[in-house]
């Protein structure tokens, strides 16, 4: 299945990358944001609000909270399961009813609740790219059809978008 990877060189190249994704989003999605501490998952989350018509100065981590809402034209539902100690905190959010419902759903650190993500979502991966403090690395890997449709119109636009961004497809 193939990879969409994006380079960036600050956190406004990261959050407008976020902006991008999100309005090739429906409601229903989830993306599952992955990445070391410090990586720039809420940044691009930010930029993923600003997509959707939420002021991004308005999303925080939900680090303690587990789940912040927000509403844009679709809602979008800012999860971090960072500091969640038992799944049953998990389930007991009613995580399912988010996931499949009116929103867009983000998972920060989704890995740790990957067996109750849907069968469908996008895994986005942010890695620091060498010893470059700015710079990053952002994959978009589509686990089921329906997001490799979405990261080939997201390549499509970054080949015409004017801010010049580098990318590259990845086969494995
Ligand atoms: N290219 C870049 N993209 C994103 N963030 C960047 C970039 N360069 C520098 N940064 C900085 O890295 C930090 C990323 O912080 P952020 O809170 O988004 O990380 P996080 O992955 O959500 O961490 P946590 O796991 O603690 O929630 C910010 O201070 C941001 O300014
Ligand atoms: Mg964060």
């Amino acid at each position: 299945m193939k990879a969409l990877i994006v380079s960036t060189s600050s956190p406004e190249e990261t959050m407008d990358l976020g902006r991008r994704l999100a309005r090739w989003l429906s409601p229903g999605d989830t993306v599952n944001l992955v990445g070391d501490l410090g990586a720039g998952k809420t940044v691009f989350v930010k930029g993923m609000a600003a997509g959707l018509g939420i002021d991004p100065a308005r999303v925080t981590s939900p680090t303690f909270a587990l789940i912040h809402e927000y509403t844009g034209d679709v809602p979008l539902f800012h999860f971090d399961t960072y500091r969640l100690k038992h799944p049953e905190e998990w389930e007991n959010l009613g995580y399912e009813e988010y996931l499949r419902g009116s929103g867009i759903s983000v998972v920060e650190w989704g890995d740790l609740v990957e067996p109750y993500l849907p069968s469908e979502y996008l895994q986005v991966k942010i890695e620091r790219d060498g010893t470059q403090e700015n710079k990053r690395t952002v994959e978009f890997r589509p686990i089921g059809r329906r997001f490799q449709d979405v990261i080939q119109e997201l390549g499509k636009e970054l080949q015409h978008a004017d801010t010049g961004y580098r990318y590259r497809y990845d086969d494995r």
